[in-house]
């Protein structure tokens, strides 16, 4: 790839426009390195070459802050003025200082005259002279004045900078709408925008895929002649974009009126321009710190540092106790002094109760429920696995119908078990050459609707229940499927188990996808006039619904603006992908109706919840907030972006895409779900504006940081391979399936770690490659077989049968659901219970000639994980043949020595002579 069409390649996926900057800098000094050992002609790389990349590399720089149009224009000088020592002297300074950060708290870098600064790039001065150890970040100026005078603009900013700021930063200059989305999706760094009122729509540089993504939203057309309208525009479109950052505007048109409109809500504040710069620097400031502050994590500081006696019942708190003993003095030294410091009862000096907040914890909420766009926050602290259940017993009572994705995480089955809610099961659609299943078709949930519909059960259906994304990366579209199914009954509630997907909320990419996402998009739409008009023409030509026509869940109906209701839940492992401690959960509330749930939502919290929580992972959940405020965006597009290289390279490599493959969306998501046609991601696959209009409008989207790693054709199982990965390249990897594993890419990933994985993979190439030659035709039969036998003898995913009819209010009824509570506790009495071993003959002559076989717990073979049996289920042969052939180590709920648990069927018959549900 030349170097030009390297830049056309950043240009065309943004995504990857801030990693490949920092290559084409390393790039950069590598080449001037070689042309100032040879000037004279006899350099390899000659001075061309670094002009070349040196243009290509500054078409975007006016972007960042660092390197600065001062350095910039010295490196042109010195490259001009045909000065190789200059020049490389420069380029080094200017390229460590953008791949190490040195820049934010090294003031001496960005001084073109001083020799000293960054003599090396290997040996960077630790403590460098200067140095200010206060978060730096960047501000976006969008202004109409003339270029010549930003430089003069940006030193006034300087100037505003008092001792006691808590944090510092630099401003980069743009003079229109699209730079200015330019600047805000390439450069991570900035954090605020100020808008002064008067700049134009087009940029002079040619974007085309910029261009294409903004013009999606019209704003080309935006009236500049109207005080503060583009600005508006522009406010409208960051905040979409990076909703966390600060928004400012500076107008001298009646800044007043600007003030009080809707469309300037976006914006912090309305300033008369240049009457108070003070004013704003204070501002700006503000932002930052509202966003910086961890009320509970600050004030778990202040509690640690003071002389504190304890007599209650926590004699950890201190460390007193490590530290002096002879035995456990090692427990002291690794943890360090702090984590004992910080330990307390749940209520001591201040420090809130999770279980009624009115402090720093509830503070930390109100902050939590911002930055992930919902309207109120929960914190939990043992995991999603209770946040689950505390959703489901808050929103559920006895004899509630959910309709639920049979393989969501065991923690919603219990749920229903504990509130007695009827779980109505429906399937996902399954991958079987991969040994799992995708996600709910839209279509299956609507016809579950239907079904309770046309059986007048309708009412009774309270939620919806579904994984997003799953384990292997399945993403819904919940505004769609939300829409559709609020036009069948519109006030139903939404549970979207986001344990992987936390994170989501904090790229535009992924955020479209998400449960938070949708709820605010979808109050948006039907809060609108434009769609009150839109449903009204759609009225008028509609039919009834009749949940009885077959054709019913292929119809597209709107829900009624009137009755419709908001009601979103959300359940996020924070801890799966932020920087929170293990067990740190959130419960992500976007309810309309929330004043009827609250009371019930506090009782089930205080069920769940340990009147002796963990303060450290209170404060991990308020620390994870404030890095995904400030760093979210940067961390989630690298990961993505790592994630996106990762896949390109195992699939153009030439000996490791021999043995081993990367499951691509089209091969993840079949065709039916992916309109658009899309079928893998990133360049040269797809552009950013492909993949986001396709993210937008199929009905399933593979989430690219989920990646299935084939393992099959080489030979290895996936549980073989999760353990050659750990033992032989200190790889761990998320899970595995029969012929694969999920390697996941989070916010902790760099670029090496990626290159790790790669040199693994091309390590086992060449080894299998060695031995197929060493071993001959024997060697490749033996492979041939057990490629064989790993991916085409899979077997096939059982579906959910049935309840049992004793647990079943109408057993002729079309409507799946079931009352699973009393199922569960009959197997509490070991009377009502048998055991047949898997491989007995028995089993197979009761599945001929019954009495039906009906479990009386949770089977769930882990991988995959969801339950093959739950209780009260019917089962058939395909679930026993499927239970057969599975070759995984752990069973939940299935002792291989006593059999499968079954209900007796004297039992059942007492049962629905009792019907005791
Ligand atoms: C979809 C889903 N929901 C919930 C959980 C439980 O989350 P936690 O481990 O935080 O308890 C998991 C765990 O893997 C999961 O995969």
């Amino acid at each position: 790839m030349n170097i030009q069409n390297k830049t056309e390649a950043a240009l065309s996926n943004v995504l990857v426009a801030a990693s490949l900057r920092s290559e084409q800098w390393r790039q950069l000094n590598s080449f001037a390195r070689s042309w100032a050992a040879a000037p004279s002609g006899k350099s390899k790389v000659p001075r061309e070459q670094c002009a070349e990349l040196l243009t290509a590399i500054t078409r975007l720089e006016h972007c960042w802050a660092y390197p600065g149009e001062r350095l910039l224009s010295n490196i042109r000088a010195a490259l001009d003025g045909g000065d190789a020592g200059q020049f490389a002297r420069l380029v080094r300074q200017a390229s460590a200082s953008v791949l190490s950060g040195d820049y934010r708290h090294d003031e001496r870098v960005w001084d073109p005259k001083d020799e000293g600064a960054h003599a090396s790039i290997e040996n960077l001065p630790g403590d460098a002279v200067g140095k200010v150890d206060k978060p730096y970040f960047e501000v976006l100026v969008v202004t109409p004045s003339a270029p010549a005078q930003w430089p003069r603009s940006k030193d006034q900013m300087r100037k505003m900078r008092r001792g006691d700021d808590r944090f510092v930063y630099e401003a980069v200059h743009v003079g229109s709408y699209e730079d200015a989305m330019l600047a805000v999706i390439v450069n991570t760094d900035i954090q605020s925008v100020v808008m002064v009122d008067g700049f134009g729509f087009a940029s002079s540089l040619d974007l085309p895929d910029l261009k294409e993504m903004i013009n999606r939203a019209g704003d080309a057309e935006a009236d500049t002649g109207t005080a503060g309208s583009l600005a508006m525009a522009l406010a409208r479109r960051v905040r979409a974009y990076r909703p966390e950052l600060d928004l400012f505007l500076l107008s001298d048109r009646s800044p007043e009126q600007i003030a009080a409109a809707d469309e300037a809500a976006p914006f912090k504040r309305v300033f008369h321009q240049i009457e108070e710069p003070m004013e704003l620097h204070l501002s700006i400031m503000d932002g930052i710190g509202d966003r910086y502050a961890t009320p509970y994590f600050d004030n778990l500081q202040k509690y640690a540092l003071r002389p504190i006696g304890t007599f209650h019942a926590l004699p950890i708190a201190r460390g007193k106790s490590v530290f002096n003993s002879n035995w456990i003095r090692d427990m002291g030294q690794f943890y360090g002094t702090n984590i004992f410091f910080a330990e307390s009862c749940a209520t001591t000096g201040g420090l809130d109760s999770l279980l009624e907040p009115t402090g720093n914890i509830k503070l930390a909420q109100q902050a939590a429920a911002r930055a992930f766009g919902a309207k109120k926050v929960y914190f939990g602290t043992n995991g999603t696995s209770t946040s689950n259940k505390i959703v489901v017993q808050a929103v559920c009572k006895p004899g509630d119908i959910v309709i639920v994705d049979r393989n969501c995480h065991k923690s919603h089955h219990y749920g229903f078990v504990l509130a007695g809610a009827q779980p109505f099961y429906v399937e996902a659609f399954p991958l079987t050459e991969y040994s799992m299943y995708g996600s709910v078709p839209l279509r299956t949930i609507k016809q579950a609707l239907l079904d309770c519909a046309a059986g007048g059960k309708l009412d009774r259906v309270k939620v919806i229940d579904m994984t997003n994304c799953t384990f292997d990366g399945h993403m819904y579209n919940p505004r769609k499927l939300m829409e559709e199914c609020l036009a069948i009954k519109p006030d139903l509630i939404f549970l979207w188990d986001e344990a992987w997907f936390g994170f989501a909320r904090f790229n535009p990419l992924h955020r479209r996808r998400t449960a938070m996402g949708a709820a605010a998009a979808l109050t948006a739409r039907f809060r609108s006039a434009a769609y009150r008009e839109e449903y009204e023409a759609w009225k008028k030509k509609a039919k009834p619904l009749d949940p009885k026509d077959p054709k019913a869940a292929d119809q597209h109906r709107l829900p009624d603006p009137d009755k419709v209701r908001i009601r979103v839940y959300q359940t996020n492992s924070t801890h799966k992908s932020m920087s929170s401690f293990r067990q740190g959960s959130m419960m992500l509330i976007w309810d309309e109706d929330f004043h009827h749930v609250e009371g019930p939502f506090q009782e089930s919290f205080l069920s769940h919840t340990s009147t002796s929580p963990n303060l450290q992972l209170i404060a991990g959940l308020d620390l994870a907030r404030r890095q995904m405020e400030f760093e979210g965006y940067a961390m989630t597009m690298r990961m993505t972006d790592i994630a996106i290289r990762i896949r390109n390279v195992v699939k153009s490599h030439p000996l490791i895409s021999k043995y081993f493959h990367i499951a691509t969306p089209e091969e993840m998501v079949p065709k039916e779900y992916r309109a658009s046609g899309i079928k893998d991601y990133g360049p040269p696959n797809s552009s950013w504006a492909q993949m986001s209009a396709a993210w937008d409008e199929d009905e399933f989207a593979l989430d690219p940081t989920r990646i299935t790693l084939v393992c099959g054709n080489a030979g290895f199982n996936g549980n073989q391979f999760k353990s050659l990965l750990s033992d032989r390249f200190d790889i761990q990897i998320n899970k595995t399936s029969r012929n694969s594993v999920l390697v996941q890419t989070n916010i902790n990933n760099t670029h090496s770690d990626a290159a790790l994985l790669i040199k693994a993979l091309a390590d086992l190439s060449r080894d299998i490659d060695a031995r197929l030659q060493e071993e001959g035709e024997a060697g490749k039969k033996a492979l041939a077989a057990a490629v064989k036998n790993l991916m085409k003898d899979v077997p096939d995913l059982p579906n959910f049968t049935r309840f049992h009819d004793a647990f079943r209010e109408h057993p002729k009824g079309k409507a799946n659901e079931g009352h699973m509570r009393p199922a569960f506790y009959m197997a509490y009495d070991e009377e009502n219970c048998e055991f047949i071993k898997l491989a007995s003959p028995d089993l197979d002559k009761r599945l001929k000639d019954g009495p039906e076989l009906v479990s009386a717990n949770f089977v769930i073979p882990y991988p995959p994980g969801f339950p093959i049996m739950v209780p009260g289920q019917v089962i058939t042969a395909e679930t026993i043949t499927y239970m057969r052939k599975l070759d995984v180590k752990e069973i939940h709920g299935y002792v291989a020595a006593q059999g499968i648990k079954l209900i007796k069927p004297d039992a059942l018959k007492k049962s629905k002579a009792s019907s005791t549900h």
